[in-house]
């Protein structure tokens, strides 16, 4: 036999409804706050995600699923929306539309990363990508998009919330962690090391219990924060109070991937073991010129549906009513299994979700299968009932029986 790869999953098809709730969530969340949906390929050029991401992170480094193809490029599986989003974006020229371009995506995502509850290889992200405009208000929109997503979906998480700077506050924030770290370098592990050269933030990202001693005495970026960017992040936090969106400051918060400007955010839950991140994003004014388009501000976030729905099982949030047939058609018969093969097929056209018989069972267990689909109601077809154009029906509910003619079966139970 062959077995399912490390770090993936299957959706059965009685856990099927999960996602489809989540999904409808998503798409809710979306149509309320007027984004519009994209969609990019499963992979791209590898140079995307080493230029877009940043060749000093963890994903770029050490996660990307990349391979040559036989035309000889570097390809990789996406590891995240973002980059894809913006290479859409610059390709197709929506620069040249009013902006903002508000847009979300929900699509599966690969790191190969080591496995663990709420860590998979393969999962799936929905994300709001929103390109074009450099107000807090965005930044607000934005978080305030993601906190009504999980509320739809009763899930209770913390926000926590910082400011990463602009290229001119972070040179100043920079120094001072290079000026912190210098004297214990010799005991930091060696990504530390190459991060202090490259890109010091990245330091305090570091998941290295003797890395860890060092970083939590770090200078905090929100003091060395430019007044643009403090009054940036004053507005932000202003509207979202206004709105009773409840956050915490964390300066310690610096996101794993390197595009990141001004504000970054999480929402994060304790009850779903170490993997507690169940949202993430921030603002990225630099990333659509740095992967080619004009100068256009941006943010965004993505959400980690595979944590969700565990957050959401361990916290027992409803899931909605899974789908069940609303109705069975059994006949005994071949003739009266032909009726009900008509009768459902024209219940199907209406949209009606009716089930017959494939097994060739007897009524008796064709009646105790359709109680296991748990269909609302069950139509029998016997001689009888036939020649009179007839279903015996039954409300499986409460027990009770009537005929109802053929043509007005539809009527009867799908008002
Ligand atoms: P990220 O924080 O890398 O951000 O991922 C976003 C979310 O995806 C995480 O909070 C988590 O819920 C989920 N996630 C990440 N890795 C895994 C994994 N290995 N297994 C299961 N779930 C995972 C981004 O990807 C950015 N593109 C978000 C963004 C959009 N920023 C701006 N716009």
């Amino acid at each position: 036999m062959i077995n399912i790869p490390k770090g993936t999953k299957d959706v059965l098809p009685a856990q099927s409804y999960k996602w489809s709730y989540i999904e409808g969530k998503a798409r809710e969340v979306a149509h309320a706050f007027n984004l519009l949906e994209i969609r990019t390929p499963t992979f791209e050029h590898t140079e995307l995600f080493t230029r877009g991401v940043g060749d000093t992170t963890d994903v770029v480094n050490k996660e990307m699923y990349t391979f040559e193809d036989k035309g000889g490029r570097s390809i990789t599986l996406k590891p995240e929306g973002t980059a894809g989003a913006v290479r859409l974006f610059i390709e197709n020229g929506l620069a040249s539309s009013p902006m903002p371009v508000k847009a979300f995506y929900i699509t599966p995502a690969f790191r190969y990363e080591r496995p663990q509850a709420g860590r998979l290889r393969e999962f799936h992200q929905f994300g709001i990508e929103v390109f074009g405009s450099k107000s807090y208000e965005t930044d607000a929109e934005v978080i305030i998009a993601a906190s009504s997503f999980l509320d739809k979906l009763g899930v209770k998480t913390k926000l926590e919330l910082n400011s990463i700077g602009c290229p001119i506050c972070r040179a100043e924030y920079n120094k001072a962690l290079k000026e912190y770290f210098k004297p214990h370098l010799d005991e930091m592990c060696e990504t530390c090391r190459t991060r202090f050269e490259k890109n010091p933030l990245r330091m305090l990202d570091c998941k290295e219990e003797g890395c860890k001693k060092f970083t939590a005495g770090a200078p905090k970026i929100t003091d060395y924060l430019c007044e643009e960017c403090n009054s940036h992040f004053d507005g932000v936090k202003s509207l979202l109070t206004a709105q009773g969106v409840e956050f915490t400051v964390n300066p310690r918060i610096v996101r794993g991937l390197d595009y990141y400007s001004k504000t970054v955010f999480e929402f994060v839950s304790d009850a779903i073991g170490a993997q507690g991140t169940v949202c993430g994003g921030g603002r990225y004014d630099g990333l659509v010129e740095q992967l080619g388009g004009n100068s256009v501000p941006a943010i965004g976030f993505a959400a980690g549906i595979e944590r969700l729905m565990l957050l959401m099982e361990n916290t027992g949030a409803s899931f909605g009513e899974e789908a069940k047939p609303r109705i069975y058609i059994a006949g005994m018969d071949e003739k009266s299994r032909a009726a009900a093969f008509g009768l459902a097929n024209g219940l199907r056209k209406a949209g009606c979700r009716a089930e017959i018989d494939h097994m060739n069972r007897s009524v008796k267990a064709q009646f105790k299968y359709a109680d296991k689909l748990g269909a609302e109601y069950v139509a029998v077809i016997g001689e009888s009932e036939l020649s009179n154009g007839e279903v015996n029906l039954k409300n499986m509910k409460d027990g009770t029986q009537e005929k109802v003619k053929f043509e007005n079966l539809l009527a009867r139970i799908c008002k």
